[in-house]
């Protein structure tokens, strides 16, 4: 939404603007006394019931696309909107609370922040931070790279199924584990071995995530439905509809780009699109780095998977879909 609109601004830059939104990369990096330095904000409306897991989710989310660019955390701001006079301020202890352990997890101090007073609440973080060498970008994947992802997808599809009150305990405990893990060793094991591009999977989903890179990237990506992970419960879900309206938004958006196997059934094509929260990186790493890249990821508590690769861009589709 906001680049659409960024677009037609006149635009003021620096010479030590090294990446800003027009990339449509994870955070903005800058030049400061020869130091780069990266930086980034996300905040959103609840997306569980339980505040200080809600904080937590938050927090995590925010700190990912620093993590996304192969940076280090160094320290953030909380964003903070609350219905003051409808919900008791212990509640917003509990969002804040869950901000900041995931941010002493992330090994960062929060040092200070703003808040409005709104009808809905809503949190996230501004995250300043550090590449450990140069800043990872979504547009430098390579032709034969292979295509990595590092969380199971289908989080909207269980926070849809939450707000219906249709989710079962295990499904929304899985879903908050996935959301609260941070992307730290993950980032770590892809900076120590040498990739070529990540982000991270968010609001845009798998195929809108992926689209950006192969664009940024100018390259195709074949990517295999059996081989992605999906958090257990939610094919089941989403093949009885239960889909939240960003994830067909997402759809509509890329379709034109992806060609998908015949034999795909819409939902899961909706599988593929799903928004989502805190989600993993999507790395491009060559293949003959891929055997370190997955025995350093081997300890990960969710299984890294090879999901594709890219190709030389002969025409649109960007995306094939096996
Ligand atoms: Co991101
Ligand atoms: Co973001
Ligand atoms: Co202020």
């Amino acid at each position: 939404m906001l680049s659409q609109v960024l677009g037609n601004l006149n635009k003021f830059s620096t010479k030590d603007t090294l990446i800003d939104y027009e990339s449509f990369d994870d955070a903005a990096a800058y030049n400061l006394n020869n130091e780069t330095i990266l930086q980034t904000v996300d905040f959103f409306t609840p997306i569980v019931d339980d505040p200080y897991d809600f904080g937590r989710i938050a927090a995590a989310n925010s700190l990912s696309d620093i993590y996304a660019m192969g940076g280090k955390p160094l320290f953030a701001l909380n964003i903070v909107a609350f219905p003051v006079d409808d919900l008791p301020l212990s509640v917003l202890t509990d969002i804040l609370r869950g901000g900041s352990d995931v941010a002493s997890e992330a090994g960062i101090p929060i040092l200070g922040g703003h808040s409005i007073k709104d009808k809905e609440p809503k949190y996230g973080l501004v995250v300043t931070g550090t590449p450990f060498k140069t800043p990872i970008k979504n547009s430098t994947a390579q032709p034969g790279d292979v295509i990595i992802l590092t969380k199971p997808l289908g989080l909207g599809i269980i926070s849809t199924a939450i707000k219906k009150d249709i989710a079962d305990k295990n499904m929304i405990d899985e879903a908050v584990n996935i959301m609260t893990y941070l992307n730290k060793d993950a980032s770590e094991a892809m900076i120590s071995t040498g990739v070529n591009a990540c982000t991270d999977i968010t609001g845009y989903g798998l195929l809108g995530h992926l689209l950006e890179m192969c664009k940024g990237s100018k390259l195709s990506a074949n990517i295999n439905f059996d081989s992605i992970k999906f958090i257990d419960g939610s094919k089941e879900l989403a093949a009885k509809g239960i889909v939240p309206g960003g994830t067909k938004r997402n759809y509509d958006f890329i379709k034109e780009n992806i060609s998908f196997s015949n034999d795909l059934e819409m939902y899961q094509k909706y599988l593929l699109a799903d928004a989502q929260t805190s989600g993993g990186l999507l790395i491009s790493i060559p293949k003959e780095k891929l055997d370190e890249l997955n025995s350093k990821l081997s300890g990960a508590k969710y299984e890294c998977v090879k999901i594709g690769n890219f190709e030389p861009l002969e025409s649109n589709p960007y995306i094939k879909v096996s």
